[in-house]
């Protein structure tokens, strides 16, 4: 098989070509030849070198895919499972440690022709056995909805509407960067009043996907007749939840190639491997490459904006209710202004953005009382609810006068009665310290910000 590898290379493939990044012809039962050249393209010779495995075997020994010596049709059930065995094993050898595999495959339906009942065969589990042997964790099981199933079904049997798909890992330090699939659509009522409660980037995605599986006419090749490829959104999401740029994205069962695809696409490297020589040639020419409605990279959502402002104006309503607690009035805090310093409309390690504020004190606040002020914000800033924001904050204490430069050439918002989603009123930042001086004795301390805010709690993004 290696020379059926070899033999598939148009001249001038070698490792070292970008093009070696692509779908090979060959048995996946015989990876060694193609994983020793892949290691050493991807520069890590006789290594490790796979992130993730994206891949669906053969539908049991259900499915004719048209080649001679195929893994599935024409094998017994047993010889069938000990080939992906071997081939699970070979891809767990070159997988690197943060590395994991995919398995997407459905239960089958066992007729028994001697009058005892059809039996469903969980096909999937017993994929994850075969992969759990050789060295692999069953970590996850994601339930794949499709759209449109086969329309019969069984007598005595629901039409059959989802797949599963395995998430296996190699090691505890596995990438999964869950923040890349996170979703502002379905969040709950209460978001304006408790923005801190909810992730601006989106919930955390579930592990059941809605995703209809491709029509024929959708590839750009009308000649691309491929029985079962994946869609583009499917090998999407486990590109990006588990790889990184330029990681090496692999199937070893590769089809239409639209897990190579799929991970071109996302600027990965992908690599495949495939007995049938015509779906090799169709991938190559072109075919299936990707589909005609192209994915974007989704634009940070309106809703996703609205609940970082939210989020960062709720911070000095909060900072200054803790000072209140701390023994501290109105009359002595007079306000607390907010600036915006950065903000991640994506997801980063660094939390949802810097902020700074300065809380104004009244002018006859003595000097014992001004340095318990600083202590107790030093305090109530590390503390929750405030250190539970996942805002970086630079605080400090300014006099009505400093208060009053501040925004001298800014039109700020004024936030009064805690309703920190409804600006009150905005004011030319010049007029700030007056402003300050006669607003009295509030029950609650302003908010001043140059960040206008007016969302209504009724209203849905
Ligand atoms: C379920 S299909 C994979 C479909 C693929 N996920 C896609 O999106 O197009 C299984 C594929 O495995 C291929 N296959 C069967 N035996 C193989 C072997 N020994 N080595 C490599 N590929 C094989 C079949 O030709 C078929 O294309």
């Amino acid at each position: 098989m290696t020379d059926a590898v070899a033999a598939s290379q148009p001249a001038g493939l070698d490792a070292s070509d970008p093009a070696f990044w692509t779908v090979h012809q060959g048995d996946a039962r015989d990876l060694g030849a193609l994983m020793e050249r892949a290691a050493r393209a991807a520069g890590r010779e006789g290594q490790p070198f796979l992130q993730t495995t994206i891949t669906s075997p053969p539908y049991a020994t259900l499915v004719d895919y048209g080649s001679e010596n195929q893994i599935g049709f024409g094998q017994s059930y047993e010889d069938y499972l000990e080939s992906c065995k071997s081939i699970f094993r070979s891809v767990h050898q070159w997988t690197l440690n943060t590395g994991s595999m995919w398995v997407v495959a459905d239960s089958l339906f066992d007729r028994r022709k001697n009058g005892s009942p059809s039996r469903l065969v969980p096909l999937p589990f017993e994929l994850a056995a075969q992969a759990e042997s050789v060295g692999w964790t069953l970590r996850e099981v994601v339930i794949w909805r499709k759209d449109r199933t086969r329309p019969w079904s069984h007598r005595g049997k629901l039409r059959n509407g989802f797949e599963y798909v395995l998430f296996f890992v190699k090691s505890n330090s596995f990438t999964f960067n869950v923040d890349r699939l996170r979703d502002t659509g379905n969040l709950k009522s209460w978001w304006v009043k408790y923005p801190e409660r909810h992730n601006p980037w989106g919930m955390s995605p579930d592990n059941v996907w809605e995703i209809p599986i491709p029509v024929q006419g959708s590839w750009d090749n009308a000649a691309f007749r491929h029985a079962c490829p994946f869609p583009p959104e499917l090998v999407r999401r486990m590109v990006v939840l588990s790889s990184d740029e330029g990681d090496v994205v692999f199937d070893p069962f590769a089809g239409s190639g639209a897990v190579v695809a799929g991970a071109i696409q996302e600027g990965r490297r992908g690599l495949g491997i495939e007995l049938n020589p015509e779906y090799v040639s169709l991938f190559r020419g072109g075919a299936p490459a990707v589909p005609r409605e192209k994915l974007e990279s989704k634009p940070v959502s309106v809703m996703t904006q609205r609940l970082l402002e939210l989020r960062m104006l709720k911070y000095p309503k909060e900072l200054a209710k803790q000072l209140l607690r701390g023994g501290f009035t109105t009359s002595q805090v007079c306000a607390v202004l907010m600036e915006v310093e950065s903000v991640n409309y994506k997801p980063a390690r660094t939390g949802y953005g810097t902020i700074d504020c300065s809380v104004v004190v009244a002018d006859e606040l003595s000097e014992i009382e001004s340095a318990r002020l600083s202590k107790l914000l030093l305090d109530v800033v590390g503390k929750a609810p405030l250190s539970k924001y996942g805002l970086e904050v630079q605080c400090n204490v300014v006099s009505i006068v400093e208060a009053g430069t501040k925004f001298e050439d800014t039109e700020v918002s004024i936030y009064t009665r805690g309703r920190t989603w409804q600006a009150d009123r905005t004011l030319a930042g010049a007029n700030l310290e007056d402003w300050i001086r006669d607003v009295g004795t509030p029950t609650v301390v302003p908010i001043v910000s140059p960040l206008h805010v007016q969302q209504s709690l009724e209203e849905s993004l």
